[in-house]
């Protein structure tokens, strides 16, 4: 097992630029959890963007009907004229619902998840967003079927004001030993509680029977090393994860941020005045300008 890093960290391919920041508290199945997009674009009104948006469209429609499901669409040019230049790489795309959801509930989350990708993706060649009910994933680049066992994201309850006693921590341990456990059958989803402790685990239902299990073992040991005495923690790997919590406590529960939340929120606000204050900057010293160039031409 890879020594993991110790502070909250969001890891994508090189592909991917820093993702959103959750801030929500409230907790139900269209709340945020991370996403990213692609630093590659496309560009706008190329046949791309059609086949992307063909592709969301079958997601949208398979997600009333399953819970889980892939596309591959064909590449843009291919088919087309021989004129353009060869641009073959199909796109792909899945979501996967979270497996205690019903159809009604995954769809609406699917929709949700497109709806913002639209916003938040907009004109990336590959696009991903976590909901708290589903991921919705799309890119030219391969990942159908490809095991992925990088932390996306990891999220531990503040250790600082509160520390497990050995029962908790027994209770935990439990819990997500009961989890991890495979009794042969393919369970991409699993839940399991012990008194007051739950885990919730979710792979993505591209990966084998063998790939989930191998990538549950990997998430439950980086949340157990990385989220000690915690109440709750997250651990998102590229194709499953793990999340537990402990006495009706949970990451998204209004159980206040983590510090690491607070330092991310608290730099966002920064950056956000920083930015203000160079764009007022900016626009009065523009204002300035002309004010000058008219007082000078009306000499
Ligand atoms: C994805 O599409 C972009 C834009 O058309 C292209 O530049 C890139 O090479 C493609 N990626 C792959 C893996 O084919
Ligand atoms: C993709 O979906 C098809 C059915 O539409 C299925 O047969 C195939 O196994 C899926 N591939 C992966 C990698 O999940």
């Amino acid at each position: 097992m890879s020594s993991p890093a110790r502070s909250s960290s969001f890891r994508f391919s090189c592909l991917w630029v820093l993702p959103f920041l959750a801030s929500t508290v409230s907790s139900s199945i269209d709340t945020f959890v991370f996403g990213g997009c692609s630093t590659l674009k496309y560009s706008p009104g190329s046949p791309y963007q059609e086949v992307l948006n063909s592709l969301l469209t079958s997601l949208v429609n398979s997600a009333e009907f399953s819970t889980y499901s892939n596309f591959t669409a064909p590449g843009p040019g291919s088919g087309f004229g021989s004129g353009s230049s060869p641009q073959n790489s199909p796109l792909y795309g899945l979501f996967q619902c979270r497996g205690d959801l019903n159809v009604d509930d995954c769809s609406r989350c699917v929709n949700q998840a497109v709806s913002r990708l639209g916003t938040l993706c907009v004109g990336s060649c590959g696009g991903l967003l976590q909901l708290d009910g589903c991921l919705v994933k799309y890119d030219n680049a391969t990942f159908l079927g490809v095991q992925d066992k990088t932390v996306v994201l990891k999220k531990c309850a503040p250790i600082s004001g509160y520390q497990f006693n050995s029962d908790e921590a027994a209770k935990r341990d439990s819990v997500l030993g009961y989890v991890e456990t495979s009794d042969g059958t393919y369970k991409p989803y699993r839940t399991g509680w012990s008194g007051g402790a739950r885990a919730v685990a979710q792979c993505v239902q591209d990966l084998s029977s063998g790939e989930c299990q191998d990538c549950l073992t990997e998430a439950i040991g980086q949340l157990k090393s990385n989220c000690g005495g915690a109440r709750w923690g997250d651990m998102f790997l590229g194709k499953c994860y793990v999340r537990y919590f402990e006495g009706g406590i949970r990451s998204h529960a209004g159980d206040g941020p983590s510090s690491d939340d607070n330092v991310e929120k608290t730099l966002a606000i920064l950056i956000g005045l920083i930015a203000a204050v160079a764009l007022i900057m900016v626009f009065l010293s523009f204002l300035g300008k002309s004010y000058e160039r008219s007082k000078g031409g009306g000499k």
